[in-house]
């Protein structure tokens, strides 16, 4: 099985679909914002605190770069199509699936989060970020399934019924 890479807006549950798509092929999952922290022994708040977002998006892109092109399900950062060669890398390496999430239901999901700088940055429109990067999303998805208003469960289900196919 070839490397399924889960892309989406910061909230649309990449990470927990990814362990239920994982659980359901038998196979391991990674999340590249984890392993950001643990490869560079530091907190994504405090990369774009102390580097900025490009040292950031330096980091996604080599990780990225590292993973296995198989046998793996992937949880990437919301972001992660900021960079195009991600998006190419991705779809020349795998199946790279577009979780789509409405403005109300990110909202929804996190009202509370402290954890996630874009999201916490005052000076960025979040609904034109996703609007803007919705288009990139599309282009770098081999599929894509809509997640308001389902569970991860589910979610799971529904891409693994995609990728049969
Ligand atoms: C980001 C999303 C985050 C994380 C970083 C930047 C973004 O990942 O990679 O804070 O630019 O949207 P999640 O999508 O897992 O929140």
């Amino acid at each position: 099985m070839k490397t399924i890479y889960l892309i989406g807006f910061m909230g649309s549950g990449k990470t927990s679909v990814a362990k239920y798509v994982a659980e359901k092929l038998n196979c391991i999952t990674v999340d590249t914002d984890q392993l950001i922290e643990e490869n560079y022994q530091t907190t994504i708040p405090e990369i774009f605190s102390n580097y900025g977002e490009a040292t950031f998006r330096n980091y996604e892109k080599h990780i990225l770069q590292t993973l296995r092109t198989e046998n793996l399900v992937v949880a990437t950062g919301g972001g992660i199509v900021e960079t195009e060669e991600n998006s190419d890398w991705m779809k020349n390496h795998g199946v790279v699936i577009y979780l789509e999430t409405s403005w109300e239901q990110i909202v929804e999901r996190l009202q509370e989060d402290q954890s996630r700088p874009i999201w916490n940055n005052r000076q960025i429109d979040k609904q034109l970020l996703l609007q803007k990067r919705n288009e990139k999303y599309q282009k770098a998805a081999t599929h894509q399934v809509i997640t308001d208003g389902k569970m991860p469960d589910e979610l799971a289900e529904e891409i693994l019924e995609l990728i049969k196919q």
